[in-house]
């Protein structure tokens, strides 16, 4: 099948406690492992099974004809993203001098930023995602509704954070700001948000096709 579930960067217990294994069994095996086959089924036997991820992605954003597509090319997408946002160990402390500088000059300090992007995940209605991202030169803090990822939006993502209640019930019911507050002071991999500053485009790990449609 032309589309894979990469594999997750570290064991499914490594997030605890913010993360449990019986959720990232869930949320890995069941919901992200589902928009792969998904995504393989809908795109088999069109262009599309060719592509590149991220070309799947912005050629269906915004085509009704092709809004499963989207939605599953993009959830797939996302989760890679949102694995790789993290890391056992994570948090301010893995902070380099870079995001440390640019963070001051966007937000005032890093707490302003941890607040504001407390506050914007909690604020955020349903499901979705928060997203440190760059636009136009500066850091800033945006959320997405369902499956729409930044880079349809024309903003490089730097990290990202899912707001589905699938990412956090099991471990937290309704607290979605003990989740957020977790993923912040305990688990933000700020080494791959530094990569993506430098990146040619924001890139999970890449999925393996090389043709272009
Ligand atoms: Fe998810």
């Amino acid at each position: 099948m032309p589309f894979v579930l990469q594999p997750l960067p570290y064991a499914k217990n490594a997030l605890e406690p913010v993360i449990s294994a019986r959720t990232m069994e869930f949320h890995y095996e069941k919901h992200h492992r589902g928009y792969v086959d998904k995504l393989n089924k809908l795109t088999a036997k069109t262009p599309f099974a060719q592509a590149a991820l991220e070309d799947v992605i912005v050629r269906t954003w915004g085509k009704p004809d092709h809004t499963k597509i989207f939605n599953n090319a993009a959830q797939v997408w996302n989760h890679d993203f949102f694995w790789h946002s993290m890391m056992p160990g994570g948090g301010e402390g893995t902070l380099g001098k870079t995001l440390q500088k640019r963070i001051q000059t966007d937000f005032g300090a890093y707490d302003t930023f941890e607040d504001n992007f407390t506050e914007a995940a909690v604020a955020h209605f349903g499901s979705g995602y928060a997203w440190l991202i760059e636009e136009s030169g500066r850091l800033s803090i945006l959320t997405t509704q369902d499956a729409v990822p930044p880079i349809v939006l024309g903003a490089r993502p730097l990290l990202a954070c899912d707001l589905w209640e699938h990412a956090y019930y099991l471990d937290h019911q309704n607290e979605r700001e003990k989740f957020v507050r977790g993923y912040l002071e305990k688990l933000v991999n700020w080494d791959f948000a530094e990569e993506q500053l430098t990146a040619t485009h924001a890139k999970p790990p890449s999925q393996t096709q090389e043709v272009r449609i």
